[in-house]
């Protein structure tokens, strides 16, 4: 075995210890090479902050090929049978769709989400948030993943929408169940709970767009009911697409981010000094929270047009290709000392929330979300100390602990 080989068969997902820490391999990796074959998943895959920002730029690569070929001209198989309610559910989803298609249903989307119409909602989301922390300080000592952060970041994306509060629970779950479909490794045991959820979800949204048409209230779902774009019409089952990839991507990132990020604190005193002493500002820390260890681990492209090449290596039409955001954002190419937690880093030019068509389009309710969150747990609790060591969840492309218990004082 190369040295690069047995350096790629340390690149394990359904390894717990690489779970629980990638970024030493990801060091190596980085350090051995910017693009690797991977065997066990058949991609390319890209480790270096550079290649990977560009190749989120890039035209030539989609996250979807539906559009322009055959799934027999790709070399794949037709979508299994067996999960037609998980790919009906993100048939339209904006994570399933490149231009004209993307372009259309974006457009209609990204409005609600502008810098100003999120600066509008700064009231509500900070009266939402502190209820919340109110009740974890009653408490003393809390999970900050389910006592908090789940429930604020739902509610913030069902006020949006227009999702009656008391379906949160409901929501949760399915969204669990079916964000397990994108793991680079998945059980049929997890497929089917995941089919089966997204059948359900489906069968909800429906009823809800129905109750949104015959009274409308002016939240983003009944807008979009109601929108005539250019003379066209968005169907229902684009509608449908639409508000389940707003509430799946609308706050398991989200959540994960705010509890990495605060773990990473717990792990970092003098930097939770520097948030506490208002040496450095929560809107700032917010940035390393999102590089530092970030929530959504990889991300995949396919090649859809020839003449690719990435590091001077072809990438051929039909190859897939896996960018590690983990990796990138410890590229020391791009940051000082990236393996350094620096609370006033304030670098933004991240690429937590990607790049190019498909950035992420709720990135300023991210940001606003968590600079709240982070704002309201310092003043509460300005000597948060760990209850219990947390444990990662065991699946890599979504990293994200388990839970987070912690306590005022
Ligand atoms: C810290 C929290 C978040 C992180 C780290 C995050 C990260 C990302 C990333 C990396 C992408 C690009 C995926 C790609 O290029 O393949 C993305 C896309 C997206 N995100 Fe987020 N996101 C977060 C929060 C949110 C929120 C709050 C919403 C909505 C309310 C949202 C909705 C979306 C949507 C709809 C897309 C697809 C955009 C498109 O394809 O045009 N995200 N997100």
């Amino acid at each position: 075995m190369s040295g690069l080989e047995g350096l790629v068969a340390r690149f394990d997902v359904d390894d717990p210890g690489f779970i629980a820490d990638p970024y030493p391999v990801f060091r190596e990796l980085r350090d051995a090479t910017p693009i690797f074959w991977n065997e066990r998943t058949n991609q390319w895959v890209l480790t270096r902050f550079a290649e990977i920002s560009e190749t989120l730029r890039d035209r030539r690569l989609g996250r979807d090929y539906a559009h322009l070929y055959s799934h027999a001209e790709f070399g794949r198989p037709d979508p299994d049978p067996r999960w037609a309610a998980f790919h009906q559910h993100e048939r339209w989803s904006l994570l399933a769709l490149e231009p004209p298609d993307h372009t259309r249903l974006r457009r209609l989307v990204s409005k609600v989400f502008t810098p100003r119409a999120v600066s509008a909602m700064r009231p509500t989301l900070e009266q939402l948030s502190g209820e919340l922390l109110d009740e974890c300080a009653e408490r003393g000592q809390f999970e900050l993943l389910g006592d908090y952060a789940q429930p604020f970041s739902v509610a913030v994306i069902c006020s949006l929408l227009g999702v009656p509060r008391e379906d949160t629970a409901l929501l949760l779950d399915w969204s669990h169940a079916i964000v397990k479909m994108y793991e680079l490794s998945t059980t049929d045991a997890a497929r089917v709970v995941a089919n089966r959820a997204a059948g359900e979800y489906i069968d909800y949204t429906r009823a809800l767009i129905d109750a949104k048409r015959r009274r409308p209230d002016g939240l983003l779902i009944s807008e979009l009911v109601q929108v005539e774009d250019n003379g066209e019409t968005l169907t229902e089952d684009e509608i449908v697409s639409t508000t389940m990839v707003l509430l799946e991507a609308g706050h398991e990132a989200t959540v994960n981010t705010l509890g990495n990020g605060t773990w990473a604190f717990l792990r970092h005193p003098s930097e939770w000094h520097r948030i506490v002493t208002g040496d450095v500002e929560p809107k700032v820390a917010v940035e390393e929270m999102l590089r530092w260890d970030a929530s959504s681990q990889l991300f995949e492209r396919w090649v859809i047009e020839p003449g690719v090449e990435i590091a001077g290596t072809a990438v051929e039409v039909g190859q897939e290709v896996a960018m590690l955001f983990g990796s990138a954002q410890r590229d020391p190419r791009r940051f000082d000392d990236p393996d350094r937690f620096d609370a006033g880093r304030g670098d933004s030019g991240h690429i937590g929330f990607g790049a190019g068509i498909h950035f992420c389009v709720g990135a300023p309710l991210a940001r606003v979300e968590l600079e709240i969150s982070l704002a309201g747990i310092v003043t509460r609790f300005p000597h948060l100390g760990l209850v219990e060591e947390p444990v990662y969840q065991p699946t890599f492309v979504i990293r994200g602990l388990t839970g987070l218990h912690v306590a005022a004082s």
